[in-house]
């Protein structure tokens, strides 16, 4: 029977390996390649090498707002080509999914466009600058979606595998009936009064300021998570810096000299809300929290039991319930790192990712300035003579055994 099995088992993985093999590609095409733009690129890399998607991802093209950049993006990104606009980008029969990463005023146009050319299409948040665009974008995917081509927005927050389980808490009923939600997302890096007036601090390109940078993660993480929708609101919004500097152009971080312009979006929005089913919750997103870089945090309350999640401890869910409430009191730490958690089995542990880029860097850097990247043989072969010394102390029962080179070692 073993013998069967492993048999079995053997055919499977060769399927599985022709199958990856032969597998049809589908072609990507970039629109922006800012931040997020670098950001999806590394994504649409590695999604092949970590999940067995059923169509390999190729990096066709990819455009900006301006050509030499585009050039550019092209060859850090690693894309076959660059594209002068989205429009051209349009015309290729090689790209099948258009990844719209650009400001959020030029969602609508592009998205819309890249729909009625046959193309899939990944948008960024928030979906556009305002509703009307929003309901446009909406009535092109249901339209686009009749021909077989989708679309879908980045609130990714709803992939990181402890949010995935809070909501299958909360689905399960094991919170009872939802009161309370309280959510926030915090950052600081608008805090200088000398950061200049980027496209995000304008109305005409963002739509909204923290409302719809951060606050539009929350709302979504909010209502995917209940499973409720917000159905009212009552909220404050708040611009603590009027003017700023301009900036150099539109996409640079520095001041362009002693100009200034209004600033024209919230740094600041808290609300609370009601949502259907009788919940009320706490919203709060704000560019202006010193000290917090990326802080995002959900708790629920309900007739059963409560979770917390806080994005600075990504794979951990804190759990109250009554069931666990009988033996201990207080929040119960759930490590959200087990291949039976969504996604988790095909994630890097965590650090790999980083760690391992951030080590190809450093090697690259000092091979092409001619030192040694460390750690070297020698700091490994340190760890080596420990380990050597273990096994040497374990065999003698646990003798203090001192960790020495060898003689070749030594001359090594
Ligand atoms: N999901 C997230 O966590 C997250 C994080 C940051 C930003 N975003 C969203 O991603 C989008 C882009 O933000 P970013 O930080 O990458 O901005 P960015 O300023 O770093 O990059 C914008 C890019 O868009 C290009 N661009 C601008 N207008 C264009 C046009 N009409 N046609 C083609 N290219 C154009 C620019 O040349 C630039 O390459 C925004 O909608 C933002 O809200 C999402």
């Amino acid at each position: 029977m073993k013998h069967c099995r492993s048999v079995k088992s053997k055919g499977k993985k060769e399927e599985a390996m022709h199958s990856r093999v032969t597998r049809p590609t589908i072609g990507i095409g970039m629109v922006g390649h800012g931040f997020m733009g670098s950001v999806h690129t590394h994504a649409w890399r590695s999604v092949d090498r970590l999940f067995d998607a059923p169509l390999r991802p190729e990096l066709v093209a990819v455009c900006g707002l301006r050509w030499p950049e585009a050039q550019e993006a092209a060859v850090r990104l690693g894309y076959g080509a660059a594209e002068p606009d989205y429009l051209r980008l349009l015309e290729r029969d090689d790209v099948g999914i258009v990844d719209v990463c650009t400001p959020n005023h030029s969602h609508a146009e592009i998205a819309i466009a890249a729909l009625a050319a046959g193309k899939h299409v990944l948008c960024e948040k928030p979906l556009a600058a305002t509703v009307t665009e929003a309901e446009e974008m909406v009535e092109a995917a249901a339209r686009a979606r009749s021909h077989g081509q989708y679309a879908m927005v980045g609130f990714t927050y709803r992939r990181v595998p402890a949010i995935a389980l809070a909501k299958q808490i909360v689905r399960e009923g094991r919170l009872g009936t939802i009161r309370h939600v309280r959510a926030r997302y915090l950052q600081d890096w608008l805090v200088d009064p000398c950061f200049p007036l980027a496209w995000r601090l304008k109305r005409e390109y963002a739509g909204t300021g923290a409302l719809g940078d951060l606050g539009a993660h929350i709302i979504d993480l909010a209502q995917f998570v209940t499973g409720k929708r917000i159905e009212g609101v009552s909220a404050l919004l708040e611009t603590f810096i009027k003017e700023r500097p301009l900036p150099a152009d539109s996409d640079s971080p520095s001041p362009a000299g002693d100009a200034i312009g209004p600033v024209t979006v919230d740094d600041a929005a808290l609300f609370h809300a009601r949502f259907e089913g009788g919940a009320i919750g706490a919203f709060e997103s704000t560019r202006f929290a010193l000290g917090r870089e990326n802080h995002i945090s959900l708790e629920i309350n309900g007739s059963a039991g409560s979770i917390v999640y806080d994005f600075e401890s990504m794979n951990e869910l804190q759990l109250w319930d009554a069931a666990g409430a009988k033996m201990v009191s207080g929040f119960r730490r759930v490590a959200v790192q087990e291949p039976i958690n969504a996604y988790v089995q095909k994630w890097w542990p965590p650090g790999h990712d980083y760690a391992f880029t951030s080590q190809a860097f450093d090697f690259l850097t000092t091979i092409t300035e001619g030192r040694d990247p460390a750690p070297t043989f020698a700091d490994a072969l340190q760890v080596q003579r420990v380990m050597a010394a273990v096994e040497s102390s374990s065999a003698a029962n646990g003798a203090f055994v001192d960790v020495v080179a060898t003689d070749a070692q030594q001359h090594a």
